[in-house]
């Protein structure tokens, strides 16, 4: 069992005062709140240690570089990748699923191929392959969900076929909170000859994550949903395919050599990390892998699964409320309605009780759309919440169909 006082005390927003008020966090499926520790250590990059890294050979670029490499081979322990080079950073699993759509795809698709998607994406990884079918003349397939949020997999099986050049789809959905059957879904590809990207955005601080066991051929993820800093997240791939695969930007730590008749690229990963790059996230990022792994993703799925059953019991007891997405697999996130009221209306009253709720489409439009509502109330749920927390929510929530009677 976790002790709850214990997580909540290496979190310093938690007890922290806004205008006068204790909030009640709601929202870490957008961003969870930060580890002491990455706090700590983006303080320590910008007052003891900043220097820019892999250009210098000064004691402070040694170190920055140092801690910057470490990241990466935390990293590539935390997902089991075979190497440290198939850790390529990025801004965060936006650039990631970008970066495959641009580089990869423009080199692997033409005319009549295809790629699937499922029903229940975010818009980052919707967008870039219809930027990508755009310029390619590929075709976009989706694969549709049930009423409880749950992948068709009869439909995937049909959709599927030698046409498929790549599927990519989320792991667990940021706003239904289904975890989806994704080794399952990893081997139907391969089984076509199709690549498979897995967004792990939402997975990453509840689900272990093992490439080698899952076998995809590129993931993505964001250190800002697993306690660490926004602005940094990681594409893995696996080497042969990122080998093989050309840069997406040009500049600096990208190049072997310059001159202006011929460039040659760097080895990975440094091939895909042109110019300076956000170096204290990358650093702090490793104090969150550092909390999960002493932690135990398996000890926070399970505290966060108790969480969810429990606030499923409790939010359902709001006259009117209505779950969005309710499938036996999910993580800790309840997306809701509540009859005759908008969203909006819940979500700005909600607040003024001082607790933090996600309102609107939360980039996943089509989902709205699927479940015919105009837009829901999430409310998601991490490692430092508590039950009592969750009976403010409800007790908020009962007040606000109180008055509007
Ligand atoms: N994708 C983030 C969310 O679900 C921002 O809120």
């Amino acid at each position: 069992m976790l002790n709850s006082e214990m997580i909540r005390s290496q979190f310093p927003q938690i007890g922290h005062k806004t205008n006068g008020h204790e909030i009640y966090y709601f929202d870490s499926a957008a961003t969870t709140l930060k580890h002491k520790n990455v706090v700590m250590a983006t303080e320590r990059y910008y007052q003891e240690e900043c220097a820019n890294v892999h250009r210098g050979i000064h004691t402070l670029s040694e170190i920055s570089t140092d801690r910057y490499e470490q990241t990466r081979e935390k990293l590539h322990h935390f997902i089991n990748s075979q190497g440290r080079e198939e850790i390529i950073f990025t801004k965060g699993t936006t650039e990631s699923i970008n970066l495959v759509a641009k580089s990869w795809g423009e080199s692997n698709l033409g005319p009549g191929d295809e790629i699937i998607i499922s029903h229940m994406e975010h818009h980052s990884n919707i967008v870039p392959w219809q930027m990508l079918c755009e310029k390619t003349g590929a075709l976009l397939k989706i694969i549709p969900i049930t009423d409880k949020g749950d992948i068709d997999l009869d439909a995937y099986t049909n959709l599927l076929s030698t046409k498929t050049k790549i599927v990519s789809c989320v792991w667990a959905s940021n706003t239904l909170g289904t975890i989806n059957p994704i080794e399952k879904m990893i081997s139907m590809a391969h089984e076509k000859g199709a690549v498979f990207l897995v967004d792990a955005a939402q997975a990453s601080s509840h689900i272990k994550i093992d490439v080698q066991k899952l076998q995809c051929d590129f993931l993505a993820l964001s250190a800002h949903k697993m306690f660490g800093p926004t602005g940094v997240g990681l594409l893995y791939g696996k080497k042969d395919i990122l080998n093989q695969m050309p840069p997406l930007f040009g500049g600096g730590d990208m190049i072997d050599t310059v001159t202006f008749e011929k460039t040659t690229y760097n080895v990975l990963p440094q091939k895909f990390e042109a110019g300076t790059p956000n170096i204290a996230g990358v650093i702090a990022w490793a104090e969150a892998i550092d909390f999960i792994q002493a932690t135990g993703v398996e000890n926070i799925a399970e505290y966060e699964a108790e969480l969810l059953a429990f606030a499923t019991e409790e939010l359902t007891q709001v006259p009117g409320l209505r779950i969005i997405g309710t499938s036996k697999n999910k993580v800790a996130v309840i997306s809701f309605v509540i009859e005759d009221l908008h969203p909006h209306d819940i979500a700005t009253l909600a607040n003024k009780y001082h607790i933090a709720v996600r309102t609107g489409h939360h980039c996943t439009q089509p989902i709205m759309e699927r479940m015919k509502v105009p837009a829901t109330v999430r409310a998601s749920f991490s490692v430092y919440n508590t039950q009592e927390e969750i009976i403010k929510l409800k007790e908020a929530l009962i007040k606000i169909t109180e008055l509007f009677g």
